[in-house]
């Protein structure tokens, strides 16, 4: 199984740092290893430098995602980016974070419109949630229209919704940053995955670095990991990647 490791960079990092950034990727990483699809999330400006130095590097293993999505298709929405802006740099969209639900005051509704919008124009949602309440607007949205079907983006057959369970409690610079345990984690993908459908990925966030990832990753039902802090330095987020367990 490949596991969906997700660098979630926030409001992090200049061009220039980008750059540098993925050119040490690209030098470290060890290209024999194949147990992950990697994804980088950055700000906005970021992108375009960063698929044109991705294109460079001819075997570069990562992929683009954006950090947010409008809820509208286009229009006079000053400030916002929308679908038919993303759809030529990223496959991948973050709905939802709960910065974004807690600073932004970011609504279930809106959410739900975020994801319409992505399955609509084939980008791949990665829904956060931190509780099975958000899971149910989920679940509504998904009998109300067609998504749930794997589909082909790009060569790579994509999961058609990936969501990323996050304990309020457990991100690293919120005002408690305690890791969840993977036992807990586990329930909640079970019951995510009863309710969205077994399709589903669901990859656990908060906290995570190169010692306690493995032991959410040998929980069979959790499929990756969102990592914020420890995505930043690149040696760390390397020293993840490798601690992936290699016995499933
Ligand atoms: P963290 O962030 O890894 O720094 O806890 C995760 C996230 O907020 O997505």
């Amino acid at each position: 199984m490949k596991y969906l490791i997700i660098a979630n960079w926030k409001q992090h990092k200049t061009i220039s740092e980008a750059i540098n950034w993925l050119k040490e990727f690209n030098h470290l990483i060890d290209q024999r290893s194949s147990l992950s699809q990697v994804v980088i999330c950055p700000p906005f400006p970021l992108l375009r430098p960063m698929q044109q130095a991705l294109g460079d590097a001819k075997n570069s293993r990562l992929h683009l995602g954006a950090q947010d999505i409008s809820p509208f298709e286009k229009g006079p929405y000053t400030g916002e980016v929308g679908p038919l802006q993303l759809k030529d740099l990223v496959n991948y969209v973050i709905i939802g974070h709960s910065e974004r639900r807690q600073h932004f005051g970011e609504t279930d509704e809106q959410v739900a419109q975020k994801v319409k919008l992505c399955i609509k124009h084939a980008l791949t949602p990665i829904v956060c949630v931190s509780g099975l309440d958000q899971v149910k607007v989920l679940s509504r949205l998904q009998r109300s229209s067609n998504f749930g079907q794997a589909r082909v983006t790009r060569g790579a057959l994509q999961a058609p919704l990936i969501i990323a369970y996050e304990p309020l409690t457990a991100i690293s610079t919120g005002p408690v940053g305690k890791l969840d345990t993977p036992e807990h984690a586990t329930q909640m993908a079970l019951a995510i995955k009863a309710s969205l459908g077994q399709n589903t990925k669901v990859i656990y966030g908060g906290s995570v670095d190169e010692e306690n990832i493995k032991r959410f990753l040998r929980q069979k039902e959790l499929n990756g990991a969102l990592v914020g802090q420890a995505s930043l330095d690149v040696k760390k987020f390397i020293k993840i990647i490798n601690a992936i367990p290699t016995n499933q």
